[in-house]
């Protein structure tokens, strides 16, 4: 029965909408998050302590963290596999008597694999750059992101690297949040227009609340 779901297109699509609400959820509470960074060092840091301190004495120290984290990970790999899955499945389907005529996917389709690639490639580089330090500008220090967030925008690189990032995140986020809606059955002729103004209201918001972070540092009012 499980087999059988997950071998169906709706099962695939049905994995993408839930790991894709998951990563949403997510992105909202990170970026609220990183808005604190307008309160200063001390804030920012402190909030990172406490991400880490977090369901204390509950939990050990870091293992809400681990949480989130591996339920991220279990929901990228899920999303990312099953994209891949349809899109062959995708590629096979289509009437080989064209194949001359090249038939392309739609816009909306091609935007979301490229979407999807650029944002998975961003977030490896992302980790490396704040979480591990690895590719960070300058010294890395453990426990003081405020600082490192400083570096990473004082480079031409971080900073493009991040607003096109930030920008496919938006285009991903406006379509993959209307499409996850129909996946999941919201849709219907009443509710469409909602759903249209809910999707690009959220990719508005995040686009807007993630960018401004590195427009703040170039502009000096972070710093
Ligand atoms: C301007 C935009 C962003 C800034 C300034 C930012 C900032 C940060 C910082 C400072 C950390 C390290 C937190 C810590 O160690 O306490 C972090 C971790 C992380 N960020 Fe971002 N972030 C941004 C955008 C994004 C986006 C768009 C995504 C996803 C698509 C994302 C996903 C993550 C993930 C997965 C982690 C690792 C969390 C962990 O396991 O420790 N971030 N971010």
């Amino acid at each position: 029965m499980t087999r059988t779901l997950w071998d169906s297109s709706l099962g695939k699509k049905t994995v993408m909408a839930v790991s894709g609400l998951i990563m949403l959820l997510y992105l909202v509470v990170h970026m609220i998050g990183n808005l604190k960074i307008f309160f200063g060092s001390g804030e920012f840091n402190h909030y990172a302590h406490w991400l880490r301190t977090m369901g204390e004495p509950f939990l050990h120290y870091e293992w809400a963290l681990w949480i989130v984290r591996v339920v991220l990970v279990a929901a990228v790999v899920l999303h990312a596999v099953s994209a891949y899955q349809l899109s062959r499945r995708d590629i096979r389907a289509r009437p080989a008597k064209y194949v001359h005529r090249k038939p392309r996917a739609s816009y909306a389709t091609r935007t979301m694999r490229w979407g999807g690639i650029i944002l998975g490639l961003f977030i490896v580089w992302h980790i490396l750059d704040l979480t591990t330090g690895t590719v960070h500008p300058g010294g890395f220090q453990s426990g003081h992101p405020y600082q490192n967030v400083i570096d990473t925008f004082s480079t031409w690189y971080g900073n493009t690297i991040y607003i096109v990032a930030m920008l496919a995140l938006g285009l991903h986020v406006q379509h993959g949040f209307w499409s996850a809606a129909q996946t999941l059955g919201a849709g219907s002729a009443t509710r469409d227009r909602v759903l249209k103004t809910i999707a690009n209201a959220l990719a508005a918001v995040l686009t807007l609340g993630f960018i401004c972070v590195p427009v703040a540092v170039m502009t000096g009012v972070v710093s």
